[in-house]
């Protein structure tokens, strides 16, 4: 229960950091959750407040310990270390500044009437606003409208399709190089108009009762995210194969094609951990069952599969198959599980297996029975589960042809969720459907088998999602329009709390080409989830489908992603902890950099890459815009100054990769999948540009246990490089946890400009923690 909504005196002189300035109808109540985050609400009087489905819990009970109030008549100011909130007493109009001044929002108006609420501000010259969810077109959202409904976007969207699968309604601002963020906690339907109506105006708008918004003061990107993360939760640690390369394809028909693919991985060396079942292993559609004829073991098919080293994962649907003689339809229906018409009856509408029903995950009671369902999956051996269609979304695809359902067609409004007692309109809960099937989909895995991590994919999320979930975008087209949409769609994905997400490599609508899916490939390779997917009808696509060249680039571009697993294994923890997303935008690192701002052709990869793959056709050259600092290629070890633009020729098997001066970036030796026991040792590779020039970097490794960070069975190294006269030393020091060593052995290898001379100092470091030391002289 939200007490602090429950106005008592207006602008009470309490202790608490709760204030209260009543309207006519309304109350305005400020509520600073901690120094750096402050909640404002809106609420009608007399009204309780609304639900969330995205906060956490505990987040009511927070308070700030640290701020000062003046007022007068007129004026109503609070400051803590972080910000400053004034506001103007016989208006409400009120403004935010961080703690330098900079403005979070100034002029803010808060206005309410039936049906609609809206916050209007004004927006300063230059700010940029980035997040927002998935989007297509540019990461910067200022000049557009954009819409907060999970929508199955129309097949082939383009940068002019507004509603995504992922719904997030968080705006990240960065304005004179500082970066806040605006979490509007609304799960109705809402829009945000950024400056496109009016350039210097911000309007969110809300078909919501009431308007909550939490202000995260910033004022770094890594500040935003780990404020906006403390309120909507973190992504929990993910098992180890899924930073791994994954295939799925909708049309692998039978075990037997599911083996011939695992056979071919191994057989030409591609590295891959995980194998996808779609809709193909169900028995007519129906979720939960197997097809007899094309699937008759499946716990012998994953037993098989696993020996080899690949995860099995299977998809599941909300839309179940309106059946009397399906138990799982029959059962639900008993029990009056699913989601009701406005009168009351069992909503039937279309999905795959036709005229389907679909489970409501607003009740606990229909989640619980929802993840019982998945016991015989997880006995079976299935390692997660791939949810979908839950924006939620009918189709008419298999329907007889009279029936027509629009792409993209949802429930409607007036359908009724949640206890027969407490019901709740599909209105009021659309946006939280897929999060919700995320929480009893993870909760099942959870009760099943408690000794390993879940995996959950989902297509639909709003905020919070990450707390169940990592998140795919949906039904990508092959073509090169959705290559490059593809990194600025995962960046916001990204700045908006999911910190792994992936397209479909290759692209899922239409045929790939050879060339494209090479592209993808390597691409994805440096995404936070690498999967390859495809429609039934189109091409084959796995890494091998267009021969020589084509498979021997797939493979090296899939051999840097498991070099790289250590690395890729500290940044997914790091998300797990602090929201930093692994793939980050390149003003991260650069805030004030015009040119790092307005990219969307490249990303950071955690804060040591800088990824820049080839995003045309016949490409012979790629321009790179490289931020401050000294940019290492990966591969040639070439050292380029920024800021700046280079040019670099390109070929098919060109990655452009660079890597930070200052990094120390751990690599492995290539395994063929996540479980495979490393030969070889693993290298930090220490990047030093010039003299009197340092690094730091922590690693995490751990047994993939659910609860590693509690049991202790981790292990995390400071790892420090300096550049001291003609010496550089490079420390690993164990930080806490114990481990048994994964690799046989820790080499140290430094890289700096070619006009020096490198010499180790003494004996290789056999094993961490270690202290190396090398000469270094022109
Ligand atoms: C949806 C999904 C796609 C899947 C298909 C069949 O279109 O987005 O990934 O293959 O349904 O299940």
């Amino acid at each position: 229960m939200r007490n602090d909504f429950l106005p008592t005196d207006p602008v009470a002189a309490v202790d608490e950091p709760v204030w209260h300035f009543p309207g006519q109808q309304d109350f305005v109540t400020f509520t600073l959750l901690a120094d750096d985050i402050l909640r404002i609400a809106l609420t009608p009087r007399g009204a309780p407040p609304h639900r969330t489905w995205s906060v956490e819990p505990d987040c009511d009970a927070r308070r700030a310990s640290s701020f000062i109030v003046e007022q007068d008549e007129t004026r109503f100011t609070v400051r803590t270390p972080a910000l400053t909130l004034t506001l103007e007493v016989q208006t409400r109009v009120f403004s935010i500044a961080q703690a330098d001044g900079t403005p979070i929002c100034e002029q803010v108006r808060l206005r309410s009437a039936p049906g609609e609420q809206c916050w209007e501000m004004a927006l300063s010259e230059g700010a940029r606003i980035l997040g927002g969810g998935e989007r297509t077109g540019g990461l910067n959202r200022r000049g557009r409208k954009l819409t907060f409904w999970t929508r199955d976007a129309l097949p082939h969207f383009d940068e002019h399709t507004d509603e995504m699968y992922q719904s997030v309604p968080f705006l990240v601002q960065v304005a004179r190089g500082r970066v806040s963020g605006l979490f509007f906690d609304s799960n109705w339907h809402a829009t945000a108009d950024i400056g496109r109506q009016q350039p210097g105006l911000l309007t969110y708008s809300t078909t919501g009762p009431d308007l909550v918004i939490y202000v995260c003061a910033g004022p770094t990107f890594a500040d935003v995210l780990r404020q906006y993360t403390s309120i909507t939760g973190h992504m929990p640690p993910q098992p180890r194969w899924a930073l791994g390369y994954q295939q799925s394809r909708w049309g692998y028909t039978s075990a037997d094609e599911v083996r011939e693919v695992a056979a071919s991985f191994r057989e030409l060396s591609i590295p891959c951990d995980a194998i996808y079942l779609d809709l193909d292993y169900m028995e007519g559609l129906r979720d939960f069952t197997w097809s007899q004829e094309r699937f008759p073991d499946p716990a012998r098919l994953i037993e098989d599969l696993r020996a080899q080293g690949f995860r099995v994962v299977t998809i599941i649907d909300p839309g179940l198959k309106v059946d009397p003689d399906y138990r799982v339809y029959q059962e639900g229906k008993e029990r009056g599980y699913f989601i009701r018409a406005a009168d009351g009856a069992t909503f039937e509408g279309w999905a795959w297996p036709g005229k389907s029903v679909w489970a409501d995950f607003a009740r606990a009671d229909v989640q619980e029975w929802w993840g019982e369902q998945h016991r015989a999956l997880v006995e079976a051996g299935v390692a997660g589960i791939w949810i979908d269609m839950n924006e939620p979304t009918q189709t008419g695809m298999f329907a007889p042809p009279e029936i027509h359902i629009p792409h993209g067609l949802s429930l409607p409004l007036d359908t009724l969720h949640g206890p027969l007692n407490e019901p709740l309109t599909h209105a009021e809960f659309h946006n939280a459907y897929g999060l919700e099937m995320a929480r009893a989909t993870r909760a099942s895995l959870e009760r099943f088998r408690p000794d390993e991590r879940p995996f959950v994919l989902t297509r639909a999320t709003n905020a919070g999602s990450q707390r169940y979930t990592i998140a795919w975008n949906g039904d990508t087209t092959s073509s090169w329009e959705h290559l490059r949409m593809a990194i600025p769609m995962n960046l916001g994905v990204g700045l908006s709390g999911m910190p792994m997400s992936g397209c479909d490599l290759g692209g899922f609508w239409n045929d790939t080409t050879p060339e494209l899916l090479v592209r993808f490939t390597q691409l994805g390779a440096f995404l936070p989830f690498c999967r390859n997917h495809s429609a039934i009808g189109t091409l084959r696509q796995e890494p091998w489908s267009f021969g020589e060249p084509y498979t021997g680039l797939c493979r090296a571009a899939i051999e840097w992603r498991y070099r790289l697993l250590p690395y890729l294994a500290s940044l997914a923890h790091e998300a797990s902890t602090t929201g930093a997303p692994m793939m980050r935008p390149l003003c991260w690192l650069a805030p004030d950099d015009p040119a790092a701002l307005d990219c969307d052709d490249a990303f950071l990869l955690g804060n040591d890459l800088l990824v820049a793959p080839v995003l045309e056709e016949v490409a012979s050259e790629r321009h790179v815009s490289l931020p401050p600092g000294e940019w290492f290629d990966l591969t040639s070890n070439a050292v380029y100054t920024g800021p700046g633009r280079i040019t670099l020729p390109v070929q098919l098997e060109t990655v452009p990769v660079f890597v930070r001066a200052g990094a120390i970036l751990p690599l492995a030796e290539v395994v063929q999948h996540t479980d495979m026991p490393s030969a070889e040792p693993l290298t930090l590779h220490v990047y030093l540009a010039q003299p009197d020039q340092s690094g730091t970097t922590v690693l995490w490794d751990d047994d993939d246990h659910p609860q590693a960070a509690a049991r202790g069975t981790f292990a995390t190294y400071r790892v420090t490089a300096a550049w001291e006269g003609d010496t550089v030393t490079v420390r690993a020091e164990q930080l806490d946890g114990y481990l048994a060593p994964r690799y046989p052995a820790v080499r140290v290898a430094l890289h700096v400009p070619p006009a020096w001379q490198v010499e180790l100092i003494g004996e290789p470091p056999e094993a961490l923690p270690l202290t190396a030391s090398f000469c270094v002289r022109k």
